[in-house]
């Protein structure tokens, strides 16, 4: 899909919104947004808009918040031809995609991520939706934005956590497609050359979009963009809503990783030198999290009602080796147990 860098998405916006003449337009903000970038967005464009706010953090992408939404635009008289623009996180994304893609069977709408995961990853392919039952994102569609816009300077108020969540993804990216990208990102962190950060955001939007672009519904290769989130997800939503014990997205994917690498290796023969490696790099930049063994069977439990299972099987995307990836993996639960006993260690 085509997204504008930096500067060029201000003018891409007022010319968007000039061509689409909307009724009316909604900006759709958290507590943190509010404050953080809706300020810069006004002093970067020129139209008027609607301000509607939310809680900050996914335990409010739900759907009362989402309820909210609708009715703050029922209520500011939104219709067919109104416009909502999304500035923030994934949640901002997640939750805003949803609302318009189904306020009045759908409204255009546009994205501007202001995380590191929202510009990598979820502003990128259209998805969205809300939490449910305390499960991630059960609830939702796969609609494209009309324009999605990267502003890499929004990055600056980013608490350094929310970094390290969106960085994540990006090692992801190398992990899945491109050994050297996953050095370069090695070598970024330990160096913090920031003058490197635009590039390596714009080769993290590229690679999501090529995949995207070549299987939008998900019916192969998008699959690859789950590596470690199918651990992942089930140590976010046990850690957050059942053990309370506040672990990020991009945390839990993060461990997702080391634990899927080290299926890699069980399953496909992976080099276990890879597999250390992949640990070290990703211990280095996340605190480790503790797993008791009744954790681990909450999680493997939880694995099973995973949205992405079919017919109740749980898939795993697994490594050949660094910067190459499959999909549709079984994994005996032994193997799971003992990947997460290679964590613990
Ligand atoms: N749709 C997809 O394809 C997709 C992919 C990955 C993740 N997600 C979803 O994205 C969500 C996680 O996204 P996230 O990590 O961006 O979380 P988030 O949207 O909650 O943002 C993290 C925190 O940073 C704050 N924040 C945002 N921008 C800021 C800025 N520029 N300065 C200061 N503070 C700022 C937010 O208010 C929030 O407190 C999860 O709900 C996840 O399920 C969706």
């Amino acid at each position: 899909m085509k997204y504008h860098f930096d500067d060029s998405g201000a003018t891409a916006l007022n010319n968007l919104i000039s061509n689409l003449k909307p009724s009316s337009i909604f900006v759709l903000t958290d507590d943190n947004t509010q404050k953080y970038c809706l300020p810069v967005l006004s002093t970067l464009t020129n139209f008027k808009f609607t301000n509607v706010n939310i809680k900050a953090g996914d335990k409010f992408k739900n759907l009362d918040t989402l309820s909210f939404v609708w009715q703050e635009l029922m209520d500011y008289g939104a219709d067919r031809k109104s416009l909502m623009i999304n500035l923030g996180g994934g949640v901002i994304t997640d939750i805003g995609g949803f609302a318009a893609a189904t306020f009045k069977r759908g409204i255009k709408f546009v994205h501007i991520p202001t995380t590191l995961l929202g510009m990598v990853d979820a502003a990128i392919g259209g998805k969205n939706g809300v939490n449910f039952t305390g499960q991630k994102n059960q609830i939702g569609t796969i609609v494209p934005p009309e324009m999605l816009w990267i502003y890499p300077a929004f990055l600056k108020t980013l608490p350094p956590g929310e970094f390290d969540s969106g960085f994540a993804e990006m090692l992801k990216h190398g992990l899945i497609t491109d050994v050297a990208y996953w050095n370069d990102l090695i070598r970024y962190y330990s160096a913090k050359d920031n003058g490197r950060l635009n590039s390596l955001i714009k080769k993290s939007v590229e690679i999501k979009d090529a995949i995207i672009t070549k299987d939008p519904k998900e019916q192969n290769i998008r699959k690859l963009l789950n590596f470690g989130h199918t651990l992942g997800h089930g140590i976010e939503s046990y850690m957050n809503y059942q053990k309370k014990v506040p672990v990020s997205h991009g945390k839990a994917v993060a461990v997702g990783m080391i634990l899927a690498a080290f299926l890699s290796h069980k399953i496909n023969k992976m080099p276990i030198s890879e597999v250390d490696k992949i640990k070290n790099v990703i211990n280095g930049i996340y605190p480790k999290l503790v797993f008791e063994s009744d954790d681990i069977l909450e999680i493997i439990h939880l694995l099973r009602h995973d949205k992405k299972n079919i017919k109740g099987k749980v898939l795993f995307v697994l490594l050949h080796k660094t910067g190459k990836a499959a999909c549709d993996f079984e994994v005996p639960e032994k193997f799971i147990l003992e990947a997460f006993d290679y964590y613990n260690k």
